[in-house]
């Protein structure tokens, strides 16, 4: 059985608020990111991660818009999470503004354009849900809970794999607030899944609209890269694993194993738009990922 990643028992709210803050990059010296490699691959999942991570506040205005409002323990979270997520995206720019790659000015706006028909179509599903029931909280706590845990796990995979020790240590800074975003996300819907109904509520959402960090937002094709590029390998697979473990262990949610059959299917995908542009790649592209 692959590990699962063990959020605190309780999570303790009034620490958090306590404690939160923009990510600190003042002891960096970001001038020195330049002397040493970045791939384009990393140059491109970053520019995906900021992109997402800039999202934040559309995300919010959509979650707020629902009966999450109506919780103060959440809405007090939210308040800083969002700040700390701008705070990440604009570190993200500001590293790959350092290293000659720079993300533009309307970058956020041409984003939002971009993010589908689907995702409005969500938020307004997620309005008219919670008039109807209350048991919606426990299905955005859980939608949330494997976003931040994948956004963990992924600023981790690039943290070990990057030659850039700038680099590194600033995705890990990111991943250590999204370890506490996560610990908020995955205890409250914990308390919230005791409930049969909230169970139910939960699993139709999941099974109907989960989709992977940054889909909806970015095109279908662009996930498939993400996914490939962050779980592509064998230690990819055990941590998309880990991921679908640790959600399972939420009440209901023993089916969970989203993270590995979206990394399947991504997988497939890349194959299939390697073999079109270059049918003697597939071969290769094959070997590359086992
Ligand atoms: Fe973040
Ligand atoms: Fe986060």
């Amino acid at each position: 059985m692959p590990e699962t990643v063990q959020p605190a028992l309780e999570f303790d709210v009034e620490k958090y608020l306590r404690n939160s803050r923009k990510v600190d990059i003042s002891d960096i010296d970001l001038s020195q990111a330049a002397r040493y490699p970045v791939s384009d691959d990393e140059v491109r999942a970053l520019t995906y991660m900021c992109d997402i991570e800039s999202h934040t506040v559309v995300y919010l205005r959509a979650i707020l818009n629902t009966c999450a409002i109506e919780d103060p323990q959440t809405t007090s979270f939210l308040s800083c999470w969002a700040y700390e997520e701008f705070f990440h995206g604009r570190t993200i720019r500001q590293f790959l503004d350092a290293i000659g790659a720079p993300v533009s000015a309307t970058r956020m706006l041409e984003v939002q354009q971009a993010s589908s028909f689907t995702e409005w179509l969500k938020e307004l599903g997620s309005s008219i849900l919670c008039r109807f029931s209350r048991h919606f909280h426990g299905a955005y706590l859980t939608y949330g809970a494997i976003s931040e845990l994948s956004t963990l796990e992924g600023y981790g995979v690039m943290a070990q794999r990057t030659q850039n020790p700038v680099l590194a240590e600033i995705v890990r800074r990111l991943a250590k607030d999204e370890r506490r975003h996560f610990s908020f996300y995955y205890n409250k819907a914990r308390l919230e899944l005791r409930a049969r109904n909230a169970q139910r509520l939960t699993n139709f959402v999941i099974r109907h609209f989960w989709l992977p960090v940054g889909g909806g937002v970015k095109s279908d094709s662009e996930v498939s890269w993400i996914l490939s590029f962050i779980l592509g390998n064998p230690e990819g697979a055990e941590i998309a694993r880990r991921i679908d473990t640790t959600i399972a262990k939420l009440p209901g949610l023993e089916w969970f194993d989203r993270l590995s059959s979206s990394r399947d299917e991504a997988l497939e995908a890349m194959g299939k738009e390697k073999e079109m542009s270059c049918p003697e790649c597939r071969s290769v592209f094959v070997e590359e990922r086992t």
